[in-house]
């Protein structure tokens, strides 16, 4: 063995270090109480609410939230577990989603706006579209996907739709027709879509021909034509394209319109005008959508949504954890081609009949002032964002909120952990001290919030997501499946003891994945149908702080959590390896200022390949063209070897400690641990000459680096 530095050796004594050990070292923030005006409008402001979620009254607690929508039949079965762990929820009920969000409004809100939508260039005019509007678009859109494409009841179709509300108005033509849709966000590439194509066995594809961001009109539809060639490729054939247009009659795009198959919207609604489609009455536990998200493994997970279970849940938080009542302008500024999207720009706000803003392009075009503008112009109330937003804004334009005349009186923060730092400046300069934050987590997987304060019943304390929400009971467990004591400041992984009525319903096409990620951890008796016996595995390390707050550490599996997109390593791994000169590929966080984590690459090439710029550049370009530009590595490392186990496996945590210049743990059990030293010298002084020293890093996020890969 090679001689090893003192740092290396002294991590490897490092190691057994416990996560907990880490954890406590956390130092307990202070809290932030609700306003009074707040507390005096809200939807849930009377402590009762709590007793009526306890656990004795699970399941039938839900039953609340199912009353928020109009059932064409009313459920016999609330909950019924004998198919463990595919809980059915409302079983015997039949509704349809977009009468819930649309029909069933129009007595009452016929010429309220339902959403309002903000184009990016700024010269460009902001669109309301009533209740009535959108109506009557969604019934058109119905009978032409019906009548043009033939779709039916169960069918698949995917989008690839960017922020326009044609994409609401496709979403909820589907739900019309019980046409189970899958959009795909509109940033991902062409082959990212084609494998969602194929995987959910979808025969059209609805796009878009251009949309702007950051200043540009972006040629969308020539990704339809990747998407369409990988699809192909993985067996798909895709039979009909639907365009729409950003500028009605104008096509912007470079790429062919391919005869007869390749359709403009606009053209075909003509033959559709006025027509009226009656809203198909689905069985509750019909699935609504597919939302494919990133695993550990190279596949997507297709997760499956229900109808009457999903539409219950984001009713249901929308009303107590959004505070939506129909005079609000809410904005969620999220794209719904993330579930955030679907279930609280969409579904949610919709159900309740609320105006959803939706905002075409990016937070800071064309400066950091823009988002106060909206808000200012439309008197939005309620605002919605992610920690990647958030810092974004505050580092370009920290004074921008003040010199804006606009007030709310709810904000949300979502999607990774945010910093008590960052939390703190929204909630003094972007909430104006006046309004009350939730910070709420959940996943893909979930349909709607897991963890939130109840705004005006809890108080808030920044970097915490708060308790379990109404009817969510979490345990944190250990390896074992010993619970960790309740509020001990361990940490652990973070589980939900039961079932509720957002959760998804499987893996689309994959029962047996939905089965092993999500419950076979921790599920020790298999042919239980008792819902105690199936604790939901959520993937996020936690711990929760005496009060009953849980504060989230993020995943312990090895996906990438960049600017709030799931990226999994295997997925950039395999994108990485399309490159002909490259023979290994892994992929790691580093922390970021910006985005929270971004990926770099390390790559191993084939014997006789030299390094050279071009093959870099040939690996960003392919994970730009497979994956998506989100995903694109900040650098990419071509090293004389990875550090593997003896079983041959790459060892990610070890040269995800050299990246971010923390200890890269135990390395007395590779098969080649002196790679260690020469790597790290290797990329290290490099970064030190770009400028890349990090600052200090937080105990979480050391944890966080640490705890990366240990799922291989
Ligand atoms: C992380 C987004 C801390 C978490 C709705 C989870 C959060 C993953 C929070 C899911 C939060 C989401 N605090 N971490 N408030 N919200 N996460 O599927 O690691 O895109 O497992 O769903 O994001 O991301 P997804």
């Amino acid at each position: 063995m090679t001689i090893q530095t003192d740092e290396v050796m002294k991590a490897a004594q490092e190691v057994e270090v416990s996560e907990s050990q880490i954890a406590v070292h956390w130092r307990e923030e202070e809290y932030f109480v609700p306003p009074a005006k707040f507390i005096g409008q809200a939807n849930a402001s009377d402590p009762s609410i709590f007793d009526r979620f306890t656990e004795e009254k699970f399941p039938e607690c839900f039953r609340e939230y199912a009353d928020l929508l109009s059932w064409d039949t009313y459920w016999h079965t609330t909950l019924d577990t004998s198919n463990a762990p595919f809980w059915k929820w409302f079983v015997g009920g039949r509704l349809n989603a977009s009468y819930n969000c649309v029909d069933r409004h129009l007595a009452k809100y016929r010429n309220k706006a339902a959403f309002i939508w903000v184009p990016e260039p700024e010269d460009q005019v902001t669109q309301a579209i009533t209740y009535q509007e959108l109506y009557k678009r969604i019934n058109e859109f119905a009978a032409l996907l019906r009548d043009f494409c033939g779709l039916k009841q169960g069918d698949r179709i995917t989008f690839h739709l960017p922020m326009v509300p044609d994409l609401p108005v496709s979403m909820l033509a589907c739900a019309r027709l019980g046409v189970i849709h899958s959009e795909v966000f509109g940033g991902f590439s062409g082959a990212a879509c084609g494998g969602r194509i194929a995987d959910s066995k979808s025969t059209v594809l609805v796009t878009m021909d251009a949309y702007y961001r950051n200043g540009e009109l972006l040629d969308h539809k020539v990704k339809a034509e990747e998407a369409i060639a990988e699809a192909e490729k993985q067996g798909q054939k895709v039979d009909k394209v639907l365009v729409w247009r950003r500028h009605a009659g104008k096509y912007s795009s470079k790429t062919e319109m391919v005869k007869g198959r390749d359709f403009f919207v606009d053209e075909l609604l003509a033959d559709y005008k006025g027509k009226i489609v009656e809203p198909v009455s689905m069985p509750a536990e019909a699935p609504l959508f597919l939302m494919y998200t990133s695993g550990t493994t190279a596949k997507p997970k297709g997760a499956q949504h229900s109808t009457g279970g999903y539409l219950s849940y984001v009713a249901g938080t929308s009303k107590y954890y959004q505070d939506i009542h129909p005079e609000d302008t809410y904005w969620c500024f999220a794209d719904i081609g993330w579930i955030t999207g679907h279930s609280y720009i969409v579904y949610g706000p919709l159900t309740l009949a609320a105006t959803s803003v939706m905002y075409e392009g990016v937070p800071t075009y064309p400066d950091a002032g823009r988002p106060w503008r909206i808000a200012e112009r439309l008197g939005v109330n309620i605002f919605h964002t992610a920690p990647t937003t958030i810092r974004m804004l505050r580092k370009l334009g920290p004074d921008e909120p003040k010199k804006y005349n606009y007030h709310f009186k709810h904000m949300t923060t979502v999607g990774e952990p945010i910093e008590p730092e960052v939390w703190r400046w929204y909630y003094q300069s972007v909430g104006k001290q006046e309004a009350v934050i939730v910070d709420t987590w959940w996943q893909t997987e979930n349909g709607g919030f897991l963890g939130s304060t109840l705004p005006a019943l809890q108080p808030m304390k920044p970097g915490s997501c708060g308790p379990g929400v109404l009817g969510i009971y979490p345990v944190i467990l250990d390896e074992e499946g010993k619970p960790v004591p309740k509020g001990s400041t361990k940490a652990g992984n973070i589980c939900i003891r039961n079932p509720w009525p957002g959760i998804f319903q499987t893996v689309y096409g994959d029962p047996d994945r939905f089965v092993s990620t999500y419950y076979a951890k921790y599920n020790k008796k298999k042919d239980s149908k008792d819902w105690h016996d199936w604790p939901y595995f959520a993937g996020d390390g936690a711990l929760q702080a005496e009060d009953g707050y849980y504060r989230i550490l993020g995943r312990v599996d090895d996906v990438i959590n960049v600017a709030g997109h799931r990226l999994g390593t295997k997925e950039l791994e395999s994108a990485a390896i399309t490159v002909e000169e490259i023979a290994e590929a892994a992929a790691v966080p580093v922390i970021d200022e910006l985005r929270g984590r971004a990926v770099e690459m390390y790559i191993a090439l084939k014997p006789g390949q030299k390094p050279s710029k071009q093959v870099e550049e040939k690996v960003s370009g392919a994970i730009e063209r497979l994956i998506g530009k989100v995903a694109r590595p900040k650098n990419i490392w071509i090293v004389p070897d990875m550090p593997k186990t003896r079983s041959g496996k790459i060892m990610r945590r070890v040269i995800a400690g050299i990246s971010n210049f923390t200890s890269p743990g135990d390395i007395t059990t590779l098969a080649n641990p002196e790679i260690v030293e020469t790597i790290r010298q290797q990329v290290q002084s490099e970064k030190v000459k770009r400028g890349e020293t990090p600052r200090e890093l937080t105990a979480k996020e050391l944890e966080e680096i640490k705890a990366f890969g240990k799922a291989e």
